[in-house]
C-alpha cells in the first residue's frame, strides 16, 4: 500500500501542492524540475495553476518519461490550513483521483505540508484521508462494475523512510477502524444479527489477541440483565453480550470501558415506530460499530492502555412474547424499570451494559449509542450529543474528538434531570418520562447506573449517518466516534 523513498522514481502520477507562500514552492518547483523535466512555474506564471485552496489542476507531461499526469493543489496561505481542513482537501483530492482512474500515485510529501511542520501528523493525516474518502461500502447489486482503487501510494521525501512509513501506518489504522464501523452500520439487518456481529467481533479478537467473551441469554439470565432481555424478548434472534478485552498494560487496572449500543434493528417494538420512521433502523448498531472500529484502531497500534468493549446486542420486535408499555422489568444493578415505552430500548441494553463493564473493573466508562431522534433536532447532524458527570474526563473525550475532526457538544446534566428517569410509582425508574429533552432524559437513563465513576455519554443518532457524498466518504454510515474513542484511548 505504501513505498516511502527518499529517491525520484518513475511513476505514472505525482500529486504536488502549491501554497500561497513563494518560498515553499521553489523547493518543489525544483524538486519537478529535476526529477521529471516539468518547468512548473512556466505554468504558474501563465496561470495555469492555482495556489487557490482547494483548487486541483492537471498537467499533461509530454516528454520521454512514464510520467504522464502532474496534479497539482492549491493549499492558500499556510497560515489559514489547519488540520480539518487538510484532510478535507486531500480527501477532494483523492477522491478526484480515483475518478480519473488513478490506481497509483506518488505525492512529493514536502510540498504537502505548511512550513515542513510535524511531518508526522501531516503524513498520517493524508493516509487517513485517503482511505476514509475513496472506501466504498459493499453492495449486493448482482452486476458491478470493477472499481479503481488507488492501491498504491508512494511517498517521495527527504524525510527518514521509516518515521513517514510508521505515520502513514498510524492513519490506515484510524481510517480502517472508521471503514469497519461504517461497513458494520450498512450491512441490512437480515444479515449482521446480533450473533453475526458477535461473530465479527470475535474474529477481530482473534486477529489482534484481545481476549473475548460473548455473553449468550442463559448467562445473561444468570446474571440478571433484565433490561436487555427485556428488548430480546420479542425476537427470535438471541441476543449477545459482546465482550473484548484488550491489555496493554501490565496489570488490568485504570481499565477504561467503551459500551456501544447494538440494536441490529429498532422497530420500535410495541410502541411501534410510524412506517416512515423505520427504515435506516439497521444503524442503530451505530454505537456498537463506533466501538468495534476503535477496536480495529487500536488492536493496530497497541498503546499501553487498559481498554473493555462492551456491546449489548439484540433486535427490537414485537410478538406475543415481546415487553409492553407499563412491564416492570430488574436490570442487572438491581434497580428496577417502569416501561413507559418499548421504543427507548437503547438505554436498557446500555444499562446492562455498563453494569456489566463496571463489574468488569471499568474505572470510567464512555457509551456510544444513536440514543434519541431528539439529538437529531437539536444538533443536526453536525455535532454529536454529550453528556458527563465529569468534567475533567468530558474535556479529554471533547479534546480527543477535536484533534480527529469530529466534535461533540456538552448537553446539561443536573438535578432536575436526574429526578425526571426516577419517576415512578412503581418501580425505580422509568425509561421514557416525558416529551421534553429527550436526548438528556436517555442521557440520563443511563447515568443512573453509572454513578462511581467517571462517565461520558455520547449520542450519535444525528452524526452517523450522511446524507449525501462528502469530502471523506460515501452517503450513509460515517463510522463517527470510532476515531475519537480510538484517540482518547491513544492519549
Ligand atoms: N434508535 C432510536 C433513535 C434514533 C432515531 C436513531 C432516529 C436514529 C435516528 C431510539 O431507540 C428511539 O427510538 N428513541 C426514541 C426515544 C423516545 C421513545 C423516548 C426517540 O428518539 O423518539
Ligand atoms: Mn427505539
Ligand atoms: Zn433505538
Amino acid at each position: 500500500m505504501f513505498t516511502v523513498t527518499n529517491e525520484w522514481k518513475d511513476s505514472k502520477s505525482l500529486l504536488v501542492g502549491l501554497f500561497e507562500e513563494e518560498e515553499i514552492n521553489k523547493h518543489t518547483i525544483d524538486k519537478v524540475k529535476n526529477s521529471c523535466g516539468v518547468d512548473l512555474e512556466a505554468y504558474i506564471e501563465a496561470g495555469h495553476l492555482s495556489t487557490e485552496s482547494k483548487k486541483l489542476d492537471k498537467v499533461l507531461v509530454m516528454n520521454e518519461s512514464d510520467l504522464k499526469n502532474i496534479y497539482v493543489i492549491g493549499l492558500g496561505s499556510t497560515q489559514e490550513l489547519n488540520e480539518d481542513k487538510y484532510r478535507k482537501t486531500f480527501g477532494r483530492v483523492f477522491q478526484s483521483l480515483i475518478k480519473d482512474k488513478v490506481s497509483s500515485v506518488t505525492i512529493l510529501l514536502e510540498s504537502l505540508i505548511p512550513g515542513g511542520e510535524d511531518v508526522e501528523r501531516y503524513s498520517a493525516l493524508l493516509s487517513e484521508a485517503m482511505l476514509t474518502s475513496t472506501y466504498r461500502l459493499p453492495s449486493f447489486k448482482t452486476n458491478q462494475k470493477e472499481p479503481v482503487d488507488i492501491d498504491e501510494l508512494t511517498v517521495w521525501t527527504k524525510q527518514e523512510e521509516n518515521t513517514v512509513l510508521e505515520a502513514l501506518n498510524r492513519g490506515q489504522a484510524f481510517a480502517d477502524g472508521v471503514n469497519t464501523a461504517r461497513y458494520l452500520v450498512h450491512l441490512p439487518a437480515n444479515i449482521l444479527t446480533a450473533s453475526e456481529m458477535a461473530e465479527f467481533a470475535t474474529t477481530m479478537a482473534e486477529d489482534y489477541q484481545f481476549e473475548w467473551s460473548i455473553l449468550e441469554k442463559e448467562d445473561m439470565e444468570e446474571l440478571g440483565m433484565g433490561a436487555l432481555l427485556a428488548v430480546n424478548q420479542g425476537s427470535v434472534e438471541p441476543p449477545k453480550m459482546i465482550v473484548l478485552k484488550y491489555q496493554g498494560l501490565e496489570e488490568w487496572k485504570d481499565v477504561t470501558a467503551l459500551v456501544g449500543k447494538g440494536i441490529t434493528y429498532d422497530t420500535g417494538g410495541y410502541s411501534i415506530k410510524p412506517k416512515t420512521g423505520m427504515p435506516g433502523m439497521k444503524g442503530d448498531m451505530g454505537g456498537a460499530a463506533a466501538v468495534l472500529g476503535a477496536m480495529e484502531t487500536i488492536g493496530q497500534l497497541k498503546p499501553k492502555k487498559n481498554v473493555i468493549a462492551v456491546i449489548p446486542s439484540s433486535d427490537n420486535m414485537i410478538s406475543g412474547d415481546a415487553f409492553k408499555p407499563d412491564d416492570v422489568i430488574t436490570s442487572m444493578s438491581g434497580l428496577t424499570i417502569e416501561v413507559l415505552n418499548t421504543d427507548a430500548e437503547g438505554r436498557l441494553a446500555l444499562a446492562d451494559g455498563v453494569t456489566y463493564a463496571q463489574s468488569q473493573g471499568a474505572d470510567r466508562v464512555i457509551d456510544v449509542a444513536t440514543l434519541t431522534g431528539g439529538v437529531v433536532t437539536a444538533l443536526g447532524s453536525w455535532m454529536t450529543g454529550a453528556m458527563t458527570n465529569d468534567e475533567h474526563f468530558y474535556k479529554d473525550v471533547e479534546g480527543a474528538g477535536k484533534t480527529v475532526g469530529e466534535p461533540i457538544w456538552l448537553l446539561p446534566y443536573n438535578d432536575d434531570y436526574k429526578a425526571q428517569v426516577r419517576k415512578s410509582a412503581i418501580a425505580d425508574l422509568n425509561n421514557s418520562p416525558t416529551r421534553k429533552a429527550h436526548p438528556i432524559m436517555g442521557g440520563a437513563f443511563v447515568g443512573a447506573f453509572v454513578e462511581k465513576v467517571p462517565w461520558v455519554h455520547l449520542d450519535i443518532a444525528g452524526t452517523s449517518i450522511a446524507e449525501g457524498p462528502h469530502e471523506l466518504g460515501p452517503k450513509g454510515p460515517t463510522g463517527v466516534m470510532s476515531k475519537t474513542l480510538a484517540q482518547y484511548i491513544l492519549n
